[in-house]
């Protein structure tokens, strides 16, 4: 069926304790992956499954992502849903009821997913299964810090549960992506925080009226340091094998691949950045430099000899000449190290 009207709700109220240090000075959302913003990400994730209207579940803390947001992402219109008070998985859906409409169905996305699940062909499988909630599932080697799915042969959901240890022994996890009949707004208590996965979906399998869809592509939940890692890696990897011409330095650097080099990079003469280097845009890697395995958000600069291996550092960071920062180590945004700083490995600076 054509739809006029596709609404996405990303939920993006959480405090992203699990990516801190870097998260004190970026929301989660403005992460970049492999150096774009993975509000950006998400949004063309979702407009090329025909979405056309994103809306963005945030809690009050969050002018810095209004700010770069703005109206639109990817094309995408965008509006904010904010609350006052933290309203859990489910509470941000009953109170964007406005912005979803009482028409159609619409998708509501976890704000840390990095996926090409195939959302036409999931709306599909809602309408035809007459589900009232259709959930994308996928499998991991480790399913305990998930939500664990037991489906029958049609799909039907059997079972949820948030990060049980019972039902761990099945691979299948959900993947933090739904389509939801407008009905299942109102089974949302209002005025508290409420959580989809503890409180609406069991009662949902209850009634026999969940879905799902298993997605075989890739899927990252990039809410953890290790997992944004992967994700990063991995996708660097897959673009690199499309990539038309090879990352270069015209600045008299060497470049390893793979890696990524965002816009207005400067490698200074005679630096080695690479294998693995994520530079987002305005990095300046100084001369003599060395960064591999790494990655660096935008406008961060490494100044002259410097050395970082396998370490996180964040937007704006000024690392002094001549510093060396130990493999694992992770460095929160808009911090200054002076020149000769030397780091053991897996330091964490905070902010
Ligand atoms: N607006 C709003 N308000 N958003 C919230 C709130 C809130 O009070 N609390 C959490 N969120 C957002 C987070 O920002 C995140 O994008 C999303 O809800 C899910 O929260 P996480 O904290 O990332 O949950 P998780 O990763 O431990 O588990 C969830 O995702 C897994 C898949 O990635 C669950 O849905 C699991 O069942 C699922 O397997
Ligand atoms: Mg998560």
């Amino acid at each position: 069926m054509l739809r006029i009207h596709l609404r996405g709700l990303i939920l993006a109220g959480g405090f992203a304790t699990r990516l801190r240090p870097l998260s004190c000075s970026k929301p989660k959302l403005l992460f970049p992956i492999v150096g774009m913003p993975l509000v950006e990400s998400m949004a063309r994730w979702l407009s090329s499954g025909g979405i056309n209207q994103i809306i963005l579940a945030v809690n009050h803390l969050s002018d810095k992502l209004k700010i770069e947001v703005g109206h639109h992402v990817a094309g995408v219109p965008v509006k904010f849903s904010v609350e006052e008070t933290p309203l859990g998985t489910a509470g941000p859906i009953r109170l964007a009821a406005n912005l979803l409409g009482r028409d159609d169905p619409f998708f509501v996305a976890n704000g840390d997913i990095v996926s090409d699940i195939e959302i036409r062909h999931m709306l599909a499988v809602h309408e035809e299964t007459n589900a009232e909630a259709t959930i994308a599932l996928v499998s991991v080697p480790d399913p305990s810090p998930y939500g664990s799915v037991l489906t029958d042969p049609n799909g039907k959901v059997k079972k949820f549960e948030e990060k049980s240890a019972v039902l761990s022994a099945t691979s299948h996890v959900n993947a933090g992506v739904y389509v939801l009949s407008p009905g299942v707004i109102d089974s949302i208590p209002g005025g508290r925080s409420v959580s989809l996965e503890k409180e609406v979906f069991p009662k949902l399998v209850r009634n026999g009226r969940m879905q799902s869809w298993m997605h075989k592509g890739f899927w990252y939940d990039i809410g953890r340091v290790s997992e944004y890692v992967r994700a990063n890696h991995e996708l660097l990897e897959k673009q690199e094998l499309k990539a038309a011409k090879p990352v270069a330095s015209e600045d008299g650097g060497e470049i390893l691949r793979p890696s990524y080099l965002g816009t207005r990079t400067h490698i200074g003469v005679g630096a080695k950045v690479g294998p693995l280097a994520i530079l987002s845009d305005n990095v300046s890697v100084g001369d003599e430099a060395i960064v591999r395995n790494s990655i660096i958000f935008e406008e961060t600069s490494i100044g002259e000899k410097a050395t970082v291996e396998g370490s996180i550092i964040g937007e704006r960071v000024v690392i002094g000449k001549r510093s060396r920062i130990g493999n694992g180590s992770i460095i929160a945004g808009q911090l200054t190290l002076p020149e000769g700083s030397i780091l053991s490995p897996n330091s964490l600076i905070l902010c």
